[in-house]
């Protein structure tokens, strides 16, 4: 997987001056319910009576492709209606004017932004929302299907803006470079079939990373981390015949003494439930199970680029959860990193169990604050769908900016509740903890697990089960929530 190789640009501009640009296609995103007054005429005549004969009404998400237009220079022109004039919107819409684009042969495109105060009216955030809007655009898989559709040509891509507003924007345009960078590696790693993307082939890219882009990688292997004592981890690893692989990798653009975040995701390479085996239907979803994991490092190599004076360190329990004769069994009890003993009720709540010993693992780099990542429960796709990832987290501060990131950087989630009361749920008789609660909250049962572990340092926990990936015909990774976790690390930086 190669990263997008594309040239992204301001354009300063006036008011007029889009009709004669010698570009490819125009993509003209129209911010308000009217068409802005005082736009050249060429642009104004296809766009009045594109709107006088019903072919385009201005409504958000409408979108309208329009093929030599009289007197504009760029073959293409294509309407797309925003919401509003946020970067969400403009987003949204450069995604919807790139469906119809992106086929051709278009190489060169244009954006502007047609607002009530005519062309431009562009900022740092839509400048980055326009990176990430194309980059996913133009991603195509193909590691094991190289016989996909080509790429789209696309290879420059430049923003009209005013000259004043051009600083701002080619500051957004960095930034999204770098964020889109990192989400098209976790997308790209979360696609790859488990059979294509082992622990060993985790562990492999990690260290690849690592040495590409200044990265420190260590991988522990089993004889490591049954030295340190991760009963839990081992229990579910022991069943598979791929060798388990704990990373960990640093990002380090602060002084050596400063406390770091730690990013900590789930590595399941293939989760089949184990000897609580689940059902066959949509079970090569469970390819996905490592998007956490992907994640992390999707914002590792984010970092690496836009390299903030901050440290970082991702931490990456990876295995797969298979049945086996050497499976661990309903019942069974082992003894996590940090002491606690866990009766294993279900195997196939096996995310929970690599995550605890890597949030014990977490507290020897003494963290300002440690975020862990998992595609951890069906129950919070019931509970949250797939729009927002479900956070849980003590911590009202912590809480507060990990949401506001999630905000700013289009990759939203939800506040989920840890009360004690739901801690009842694990208790055992036969080992300090179960490994399950009932069906009903166990979102946040799986939350109050993982809380047990969580004691020395501030803590979030983000479920991502419901928004890691997409099912149906359009089946993929989406990179989430890289957008959320890198703006959340530059906000800490700043
Ligand atoms: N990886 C799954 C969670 C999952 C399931 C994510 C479906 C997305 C879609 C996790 O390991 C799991 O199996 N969780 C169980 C927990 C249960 C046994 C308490 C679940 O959610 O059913
Ligand atoms: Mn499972
Ligand atoms: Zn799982």
């Amino acid at each position: 997987m190669g990263p997008t190789i594309m040239d992204f640009k301001t354009l300063a501009i006036g008011p007029t001056g889009l009709a004669a640009q010698a570009v490819d296609a125009l993509l003209l995103v129209v911010t308000g319910t009217a068409l802005p007054d005082g736009l050249e005429t060429p642009i104004a005549v296809a766009l009045r009576d594109a709107v006088d004969a019903g072919d385009l009404s201005l409504k958000a998400g409408q979108c309208l492709y329009l093929h030599r237009v009289p007197g504009v220079k760029a073959r293409r022109v294509c309407v797309a209606v925003a919401a509003d004039a946020s970067a969400k919107a403009f987003g949204k819409a450069v995604g919807t004017g790139l469906g119809t684009l992106k086929a051709g042969g278009t190489r060169s495109l244009l954006v502007a932004v047609l607002g009530q105060g005519g062309v431009g009216g562009v900022d740092a955030a839509a400048a980055e929302a326009l990176v990430l809007a194309v980059d996913e655009a133009v991603y195509v898989y193909r590691h094991t299907k190289p016989s996909a559709a080509p790429a789209p040509k696309l290879a420059s891509v430049a923003l009209a803006c005013s000259k004043a507003q051009a600083p701002d924007v080619q500051r957004g345009l960095v930034q999204g470079r770098g964020i889109a960078s990192g989400v098209a590696l976790a997308r790209e790693w979360a696609n790859r079939p488990g059979n294509h993307c082992t622990p060993s082939h985790l562990a492999s890219e990690a260290r690849r990373m690592g040495r590409e882009h200044g990265l420190k990688v260590e991988v522990l292997d089993r004889k490591d981390v049954e030295k340190l004592g991760m009963g839990a981890f081992i229990a579910v690893a022991q069943g598979s015949e791929q060798p388990l692989k704990f990373i960990v990798a640093r990002y380090q653009g602060g002084p050596k003494s400063a406390a770091p975040i730690v990013l900590v995701g789930k590595g399941i390479t293939f989760d089949t439930g184990g000897i609580s085996i689940k059902p066959a239907a949509e079970m090569d979803e469970m390819k996905f199970d490592m998007g956490g994991a992907a994640s992390v490092l999707g914002t590792l190599r984010a970092l690496a680029e836009l390299k903030p004076r901050i440290n970082v360190v991702g931490l990456i329990p990876a295995c797969e959860n298979m049945p086996d004769g050497r499976s661990v069994k309903p019942g069974d009890v082992v003894t996590s990193l940090s002491g606690q003993t866990i009766e294993i009720l279900n195997t196939d709540a096996e995310g929970r169990l690599i995550l605890c010993d890597a949030l014990t693992y977490a507290e020897r780099f003494k963290p300002a604050a440690v975020v862990d990542i998992a595609t951890l429960t069906g129950a919070c796709v019931i509970a949250l769908g797939h729009h927002r990832s479900g956070l849980f987290c003590a911590d009202d501060a912590l809480a507060a900016d990990l949401l506001a990131a999630g905000e700013r950087s289009v990759d939203p989630a939800w506040r989920m509740p840890l009360d004690e009361e739901y801690d009842e749920a694990l208790k055992s008789s036969f080992a300090d903890m179960g490994n399950v609660g009932p069906r009903a909250g166990g979102a946040i049962t799986a939350a109050m697990f993982l809380r047990r572990y969580t004691k020395a340092y501030p803590w979030a926990h983000l479920d991502i089960a419901g928004t890691a990936w997409r099912s149906g015909s359009a089946k993929g990774a989406t990179g989430r929530p890289v957008r959320l976790l890198t703006h959340f690390v530059l906000a800490r930086a700043a």
